[in-house]
């Protein structure tokens, strides 16, 4: 046991043991190491002790020093988390709210693609897919366009700038394909909307990508009219924009529709005022759309006499540009979170 005049570890190990709050322990630790407390004492008077005794009496005085700052310490530590206030013991205060995960989103084009379907869906119409990696029978040939045709060439100032892959196949210029893929395997009556992916040698610009969304639509039954077609696309137009919105239909020119048209909107920015995005026109170009072709009819092994249908074919980021109020079409591809949390 070591003493060193009154003070025996023993004792001191002993106080602190029996004591029972931080107060208690504080008191014990003025008592012995506090300005005046008796080791501090003992070895502030040193250099009074006689030469012989010092070095001893010096070891053993710091060694209870030691001792009794570290049990205190100890002491305290076990002591936080009873009878003490969770501020004071640092506890961990379980009523603060947690910090919330960081939700994403929807893409917007994705949002719209949905939007469609659903629009397209409650109208009793089916969603197909169909392959990115096409051949010249499904993008062109069956869909009455012929290898003359300038839609075909690589270099033509047509809409359609086809991507050729090595071995004859090609990346699908647009969705129409999947109209002669589908009208191969199922009988009419029919009706879908097939969006997807496709792919035209562009240069980009705000309003041009090499590769853009489509939602291709196709109705064929006994005898469709022109005027189904408006009612589809007029209950279509007013859900997507969610208001009354005007549309005309323009005589135009696609293969595999007779006759043809253009649909166009009266402008949902200005609301048909004129304005840049309408290029002061007041309408904007929306779809390409006609009645079904006989020769296709003919190419799924149909007869034309039996059945009529209609057809349409927009761009979904066209879409998605006027309901967001998007300027540039290459901010969809940009990957640009600033950009992507706004919708
Ligand atoms: N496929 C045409 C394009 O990419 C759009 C189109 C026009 C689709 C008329 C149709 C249609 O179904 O009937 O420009």
């Amino acid at each position: 046991m070591i003493k060193t005049y009154k003070l025996s570890k023993k004792e001191v190990e002993n106080e602190i043991k029996s004591a029972k709050d931080l107060k208690e322990l504080d008191q014990i630790f003025n008592k012995y190491l506090g300005k005046k407390g008796e080791i501090t004492l003992i070895l502030k008077s040193l250099k009074d002790i006689p030469k012989e005794n010092r070095a001893k009496v010096g070891k053993e005085t710091n060694f209870l020093k030691n001792f009794i700052e570290r049990e205190i310490k100890e002491k305290k530590e076990k002591m936080r988390f009873v009878g003490v206030s969770a501020d004071e013991a640092g506890w961990i205060d379980i009523t603060i709210p947690g910090k919330k995960p960081t939700i994403g989103h929807l893409h917007p084009l994705t949002q719209t693609r949905r939007k469609f379907e659903e629009i397209f869906q409650s109208m009793g119409f089916s969603v197909i897919e169909g392959p990115e990696i096409e051949n010249e029978w499904y993008n062109f040939e069956a869909l009455n366009i012929p290898a003359h045709h300038p839609a075909r060439s690589t270099f033509c100032l047509s809409l359609c700038r086809t991507f050729y892959l090595k071995g004859g196949n090609l990346l699908r210029s647009h969705t129409s394909s999947v109209q002669i893929r589908y009208m191969e395997k199922h009988h009419p009556p029919l009706r879908i909307i097939v969006p997807g992916r496709v792919f035209r040698n562009e240069a980009t610009d705000a309003k041009h990508e090499f590769n853009l969304y489509q939602i291709e639509g196709l109705m064929v039954d006994k005898s469709i009219s022109i005027a189904n077609f408006k009612s589809i696309l007029r209950e279509f137009l007013d859900r997507f924009f969610q208001k009354p919105v005007k549309m005309r239909l323009r005589p135009s020119y696609f293969p595999f529709t007779e006759p043809s048209f253009e649909v166009d909107v009266e402008c949902v920015v200005c609301n048909g005022k004129g304005c840049p995005t309408c290029l002061r026109s007041g309408w904007l170009e929306m779809m390409g759309a006609g009645m079904v072709h006989p020769n296709v009819f003919k190419n799924v092994g149909l007869d034309p006499k039996d059945w009529t249908g209609f057809a349409f074919g927009m761009g979904m980021d066209r879409f998605a540009m006027l309901k967001y109020k998007i300027n540039d079409i290459r901010f969809f591809y940009s990957g640009d979170l600033r950009f992507l949390r706004q919708f």
